[in-house]
């Protein structure tokens, strides 16, 4: 075992992209690049290179690699103790759960694991909530989705997903879903009906290419669901917890959901934690043996998670990503027409089109990763931007730069 570590200490980054895509499944198609070590904004490759990290574990890094703070947490909770299950309490949980639903304005919380899950709980919460509240006829729940969302990968969330790529070969689908355009909320409100238990919508669409909907929207839904009995469900597992210049997303539109459903950087990029947050009057509709998770509000998930709440009772990180996200937009505006086609952006993170004409967003991002910028390419020719939020503003400028070298070169 001893030798088997050392060896792979000592193979190079083509010797573990071969390794690695020789024993896990094709799901994904990485860049060739070997993180070995990492901290704040920055990793470092297996032959020492250092790159900036403009993705940040798709937002599970918004306090970058090795938070001092949040380290401290995890490594003082392994001493004590990390795994009970639900059968019995820990000491962790509550006041995690306590603060986190204070932080949301809420008041109760169901932890649990990955972004799915919550969005899964959240489909079960609202469909019970149909049935026992609203008085929805058993099994004719439908909750209304728009296109172009991403909400994970389980077999009943790929069901409403409108992306061949992630639904094809996956059927059956599960039922119960009625999909409108996004941003549209005439179309939204027209689709729901007596039977409609819950609007499940992100804020922005993250994956879609952080599409930002028009102003007024989030609050025609609101309003919609107000006025229709619905919950209005906000999945700001990748939009929330600082990221755009607010702990929330639907905050930035003033407007307050049914439900939160949290995750990604709720676990501090140490942990996988996710959280459905709302109600007393709401979540109250499960009752033991309904639901559950053997990991979901485990001791160490809830020690960092509750750091991470701390981190954003303080506001410095929303604030950080507001005045540095301005900074981003307008950088980035100046490269439109300069090989960009458009560029839309909410604090700390912008979807940036490429013109197709001269490179794809998978070429874009090959050419920044050879200039030491970390980025990830979605849906063709857009790559998104989403630096950890304690990137230091000269780091904000090397990452535009390095895009604005690359498109001049047209990808050489
Ligand atoms: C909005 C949204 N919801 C849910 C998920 C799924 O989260 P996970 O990958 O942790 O299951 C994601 C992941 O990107 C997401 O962006």
């Amino acid at each position: 075992m001893v030798t088997a570590q050392r060896s792979e200490g000592r193979l190079s980054s083509s010797g573990h992209t071969a390794l690695t895509s020789a024993v896990t499944a094709p799901n994904y198609a990485p860049l060739p690049v070997v993180v070995a070590e990492a901290r704040g904004a920055w990793v470092t490759d297996v032959e020492g290179r250092r790159y900036l990290d403009c993705l940040a574990g798709y937002s599970a890094l918004n306090f970058g690699h090795g938070h001092p703070v949040l380290l401290r947490a995890a490594r003082e909770q392994l001493e004590r103790v990390t795994l009970t299950s639900r059968a019995f309490y820990n000491d962790r949980l509550g006041p995690f759960a306590r603060d986190l639903a204070a932080l949301a304005g809420m008041d109760q919380v169901l932890p649990m694991n990955t972004g799915a899950e919550a969005v899964e709980t959240a489909i079960k919460l609202s469909r019970r909530w149909g049935y026992q509240v609203k008085g929805v006829p058993a099994d004719r729940a439908q909750i209304v989705v728009a296109a172009g969302n991403f909400h994970g990968r389980t077999t009943t969330i790929v069901s409403f997903s409108t992306d061949d790529s992630a639904r094809e070969g996956f059927g059956p689908f599960t039922p119960g879903f009625t999909v409108v355009p996004y941003g549209d909320a005439e179309a939204l409100r027209a689709a729901l009906t007596p039977e409609t238990v819950a609007v499940l919508i992100e804020p922005i669409q993250g994956e879609a290419g952080v599409i930002v909907p028009p102003p007024g929207y989030l609050a025609a839904v609101r309003q919609a669901c107000t006025d229709a009995g619905v919950l209005l469900v906000a999945d700001e597992v990748q939009s929330g917890l600082g990221r755009t210049g607010a702990t929330f997303a639907c905050e930035l539109e003033g407007v307050v959901p049914d439900v939160y459903l949290l995750g990604k950087a709720l676990g501090g990029g140490i942990v996988p934690v996710s959280a459905v947050v709302s109600t007393r009057e709401v979540l109250g509709v499960f009752t033991p043996g309904s639901h559950g998770s053997t990991f979901g509000g485990n001791p160490l998930a809830a020690a960092v998670g509750h750091a991470v709440v701390g981190l954003l009772e303080t506001g410095e990180y929303q604030e950080r990503a507001a005045k540095l996200g301005v900074h981003l937009r307008d950088r980035l505006e100046g490269l439109v027409g300069h090989g960009v086609q458009a560029v839309r952006s909410r604090g700390l993170w912008a979807g940036v089109d490429i013109d197709p004409g001269l490179m794809t967003g998978r070429a874009a991002c090959e050419g920044l990763a050879g200039r030491g910028v970390l980025v990830k390419d979605t849906h063709g020719s857009t790559i998104r931007l989403a630096p950890p939020l304690v990137i230091e503003p000269e780091d904000v400028d090397r990452a535009v730069d390095a895009l604005a070298a690359v498109l001049a070169g047209g990808g050489r």
